[in-house]
């Protein structure tokens, strides 16, 4: 049962809630506009968590364990940010882990059907919010699957991720 919260994260009995949100994806790999939205939610709220989908059926570049590693160290700067992996719905995993609300990057309108729907479902399902957050400018165009595209073709992707994450995919692609 969601407790009613006042003004300032209180509830009726006047304690405070833990403001936790959950920042789901597949991050194969993370980018700097995940990154961007994660360290925005982490001003905003208590506790975020990253939540790495665990997803058998999908063919991906990193394991998740490499995927909640890069992670691991590209938000270590942030005291209140978590990396977890979960698999089967969202909304369970926000169930047992006391989240209330998913914070989510909209890049550009083509993002807003997918996201939308998939908000309204959540909510419908266990009444989980669905907080939208606009990307960055500079990183609208950016996503994980471009980013494999490119570098695998040997283009420039620096700047697009995060350092660590640049000689993983180097050496990742190098083995294929
Ligand atoms: O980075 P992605 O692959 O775009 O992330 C998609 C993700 C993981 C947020 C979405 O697929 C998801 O929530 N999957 C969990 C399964 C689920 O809850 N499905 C019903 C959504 S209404």
């Amino acid at each position: 049962m969601i407790r009613q919260v006042l003004d300032h994260g209180e509830d009726q009995e006047g304690s405070r809630c833990v403001q936790r949100v959950v920042c789901p994806g597949s991050f194969d790999p993370v980018t700097n506009g995940h990154l961007d939205i994660i360290g925005r939610a982490a001003g905003l709220y208590d506790e975020v968590i990253v939540a790495v989908l665990i997803n058998v059926t999908k063919r991906s570049l990193f394991t998740v364990d490499e995927r909640v590693e890069m992670l691991g160290q590209v938000t270590s700067r942030y005291g209140n940010v978590r990396i977890e992996r979960f698999h089967g719905l969202l909304v369970d995993f926000c169930a047992a882990n006391g989240i209330t609300a998913v914070v989510k990057g909209l890049r550009a309108v083509s993002d807003f059907e997918y996201e939308m729907q998939m908000a309204q479902m959540n909510y419908r399902m266990a009444k989980v919010e669905t907080l939208f957050m606009t990307t960055n400018p500079l990183y609208s165009f950016l996503s994980s699957s471009l980013v494999k595209e490119i570098a695998r073709y040997g283009g420039d992707v620096s700047g697009l991720v995060p350092d660590i994450v640049l000689s993983r995919l180097r050496e990742r692609l190098a083995e294929e």
